[in-house]
């Protein structure tokens, strides 16, 4: 899921109430609240009485990013003044053991825990904490102001970090922050970021709830553009239900030969069926043929099985994931899991 954090360091303070009930409106899902110590950074931003009392007012996740010199001297009050998600610096950290220590208080609140990271930081610095965190922070500027320019490598670190989080599985975040507008916000998700966060965008804007809402819609169509694709290997299964729910997410369904025999079990109209069709039901075949079914026969001359083709032609629509579904015995062995890439 993709969250918008729009900042409120660009709001109009003598509004601010109104301000964030437009975002409100607009679908924002988080709420970024900077705060800034003029010494980890050279700027003032604000602090716990803000928070406590847009917290009055709001229900949105508040995201609070700090920075500040020797957060855990103030990771307690932020959680009771109302922040969901803590994000602190590894920069602000002396060691390691200091953010595993930093990792430890926030959770001991009940809070979420996110690392940040300066654009001048490599990316490695963070890789041990990964499995610790809820969320990593990538800033795309150097921390302290709103309004500045976006730092375009900050697109490799997202898609290096994404890699190394979704090869194991891990669950996190990755949030970016610092530059982001109307214009650059698609490459920010196509680099694997899922929680947005944009200032002036949004608050530098004359319709805040329009431009908010409009930011959503690019959300949404992003994630159209995202298929995930599911294969039906051949097989025989009896958790119906089970792959009936899996596949209601599918974007697109390919079977492999007799793995048709199993979707049409579902009522399943496949967008394409691959092999040499020697498995697949006769009847099947026939019902499949007067539907908008693309079938991709088996090139002999290739060595290869079904279901290798059908990753082939699952990889070639560039979806963000493969779901494989098999039975007993096929040729399930070849390709078992979730690819995800
Ligand atoms: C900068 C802050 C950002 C800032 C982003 O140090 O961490 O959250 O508000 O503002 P824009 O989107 O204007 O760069
Ligand atoms: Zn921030």
């Amino acid at each position: 899921m993709i969250k918008l954090a729009p900042s409120i360091l660009s709001a109009d303070y003598n509004s601010l109430g109104m301000q964030l009930e437009a975002v409100t409106k607009g679908g924002a899902d988080y709420v970024h609240l900077d705060v800034m110590d003029g010494h980890f950074v050279p700027n003032l931003s604000m602090g716990f009485p803000i928070i406590q009392s847009l917290r009055k007012q709001s229900g949105l996740v508040f995201d609070v990013h700090l920075m500040v010199e020797n957060p855990k001297e103030f990771i307690a009050r932020f959680a009771q003044a109302g922040a969901d998600i803590i994000t602190f610096h590894v920069e602000s950290c002396a060691d390691a053991d200091e953010v595993y220590e930093i990792i430890s208080m926030i959770k001991a609140t009940g809070k979420k825990a996110g690392l940040a990271l300066r654009p001048d930081t490599a990316l490695a610095t963070i890789f041990e904490f990964v499995p610790h965190v809820d969320m990593v922070l990538i800033m795309s500027v150097m921390p302290g102001f709103g309004g500045q320019d976006f730092i375009a490598n900050s697109l490799d670190k997202a898609r290096e970090l994404r890699e190394y989080v979704d090869g194991p599985g891990y669950k996190l975040d990755i949030q970016m922050d610092g530059g982001i507008n109307f214009a650059n916000v698609r490459d920010v998700l196509e680099a694997g970021v899922n929680v947005v966060v944009m200032g002036s965008a949004i608050f530098g804007h004359s319709n805040i709830h329009a431009a908010t809402k409009k930011i959503k819609g690019i959300f949404n169509e992003y994630r159209k553009t995202k298929t995930k694709i599911v294969i039906f290997a051949n097989g025989e299964e009896d958790n119906l239900d089970f792959f009936a729910q899996i596949v209601q997410s599918a974007g697109y369904i390919i079977c492999c030969d007799g793995g048709a025999n199993f979707a049409a079990k579902l009522g399943l109209v496949p967008n394409m069926i691959v092999g040499d069709f020697d498995s697949l039901d006769t009847c099947v075949k026939a019902m499949y043929e007067i539907e908008d079914v693309t079938f991709a026969k088996f090139p002999v001359e290739k060595n290869i099985t079904d279901l290798e083709l059908a990753v082939d032609m699952a990889l070639k629509k560039s979806p963000d994931e493969i779901l494989i579904l098999g039975g007993y015995g096929g040729r399930i062995d070849h390709f078992l899991g979730i690819f995800k890439h």
